[in-house]
């Protein structure tokens, strides 16, 4: 099997040289590592320090210093070959200066050229002063990159080498290593587990051509049934009435009511190790169903409700070594909210997401959550992918596994 391509861009920061030991890390991993130094990061690291370790020719430029024209050619479009050549794009230290770059899409230099070249994916290592990290402008880029699927790694916190404390400081080596090897060889750390999801909304019919709904698409289920299918999970997905494909690989079970939906789970349940409620159910269904499309009149009309099985609380109530998740789409009250359902369902994990007018959870393809457990402080993650935040869950999901 071929080795897997890196190419790791340096920014112009202290931390670049810890560069050198990120590069002897990756290569000692098996990973073919191509080195692209910025200007500025010259000034920290030289390019025969990083070419010793990397046995490869480190690209510092644009343009060719040689006066031979095949040279001046190859220098041309070095920036589409090395872009085409590579699985993965890392940027170690990330500055500032760099996020604001590739955030806007500003190619200016050899790095920020082949950032907008390349197509595969991005793993920025950020490292700066604290106050610019906090800075409103920063976030900004972050955010921005964030939504545009790059992913990052630290920055973590401590001492800086501007005498500040605080986050800011490059994610070390290993961790960096770490993320590589994540993202170009998912973890089969679900593997033999058997996951049973609930997805989408639920619709409950009030007569033959109404129903009661939300504004659920899936999205956030459907991407945590696939990430659970990536680390080597055997998924069973519950699904409400959306618009989307199933997952390869995923057995899919298509129900429409609250109580479709509770039935297929309490079937499933027993033979699964995790339960991931994902599905905005109906909270009450129409107490009776009109057999014939209801007249349209000039008073009010009144719909008589009755609460649904909470099928969440009733897998709670029954999990016997199983991990138990849930969600919850709150307006109000986040926190306090998700703490009051993790106790009152029983679950052991409770993932929270704030929904306002503006940027409303449903149906986006991001997600910003607080994930909740039994015994450690929430843990916030996003604004993300659905995908990535799907995999942000898991890791804690399989962290739980290991523990029983
Ligand atoms: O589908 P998307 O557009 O991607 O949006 C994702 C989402 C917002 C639907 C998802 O992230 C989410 O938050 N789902 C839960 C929303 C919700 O309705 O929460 P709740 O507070 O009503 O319910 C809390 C938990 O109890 C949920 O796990 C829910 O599945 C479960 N529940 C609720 C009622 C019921 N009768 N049975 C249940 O199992």
């Amino acid at each position: 099997m071929s080795r897997q391509r890196v190419i790791l861009g340096v920014g112009g920061g202290i931390a670049a040289y810890k560069s050198a030991e990120l590069v002897r890390l990756l290569v000692q991993a098996g990973f073919e590592v191509q080195p692209v130094l910025t200007e500025a990061a010259g000034h920290f690291i030289t390019p025969l320090t990083l070419s010793t370790l990397s046995h490869r020719k480190v690209i510092t430029g644009l343009f060719s210093s040689s006066p031979d024209p095949q040279a001046i050619l190859a220098s041309s479009v070095e920036h589409i070959n090395v872009a085409l050549e590579n699985d993965l794009l890392l940027v170690a230290p990330a500055t500032a200066n760099l996020l604001g770059h590739f955030a806007n899409g500003i190619a200016s230099d050899f790095l920020t050229t082949l950032y907008t070249a390349f197509t595969g994916t991005v793993l920025l290592a950020p490292a700066m002063n604290t106050n610019m990290w906090r800075n409103s402008a920063i976030q900004r880029n972050v955010e921005r990159l964030s939504l545009d699927g790059v992913r990052f790694v630290g920055p973590d916190a401590g001492d800086l080498a501007c005498g500040m404390v605080g986050p800011g400081r490059m994610a070390e080596p290993a961790e960096i290593l770490a993320a590589v090897q994540h993202l170009l060889s998912p973890r089969q750390d679900l593997a033999g587990r058997k996951v049973l999801l609930t997805a989408g909304p639920t619709l409950e019919p009030i007569d033959p051509v109404r129903v009661l709904t939300n504004r659920s698409s899936g999205k956030m289920g459907y991407a945590l049934a696939q990430a659970a299918k990536e680390r080597g999970a055997e998924v069973h997905l519950v699904s409400g009435p959306v618009s989307l494909e199933a997952p390869q690989g995923v057995a899919l079970y298509r129900v429409e009511t609250a109580s479709q939906m509770a039935k297929q789970v309490e079937s499933l349940f027993p033979q699964s190790d995790t339960f991931i409620g994902v599905a905005a159910v109906a909270d009450y269904t129409p107490a009776i169903v009109a057999p014939e499309k209801l007249k349209k009149s000039a008073g009010h009309l009144t719909l008589e409700l009755v609460p649904t099985q909470d099928i969440l609380a009733t897998v709670g109530a029954h999990k016997r070594s199983q991990i138990v998740v849930g969600f919850a789409a709150e307006t109000q009250n986040l926190d306090a909210e998700a703490q009051r359902k993790l106790v009152a369902k029983n679950c052991d994990l409770l993932v929270a997401n704030h929904v306002d007018a503006t940027a409303s959870v449903f149906g986006s393809d991001l997600n910003q959550v607080r994930i909740h457990s039994r015994t450690n402080e929430p843990i916030s993650f996003g604004p993300a992918p659905k995908t990535q935040v799907a995999h942000r869950i898991l890791d804690e999901v399989a962290a739980l596994l290991r523990q029983r």
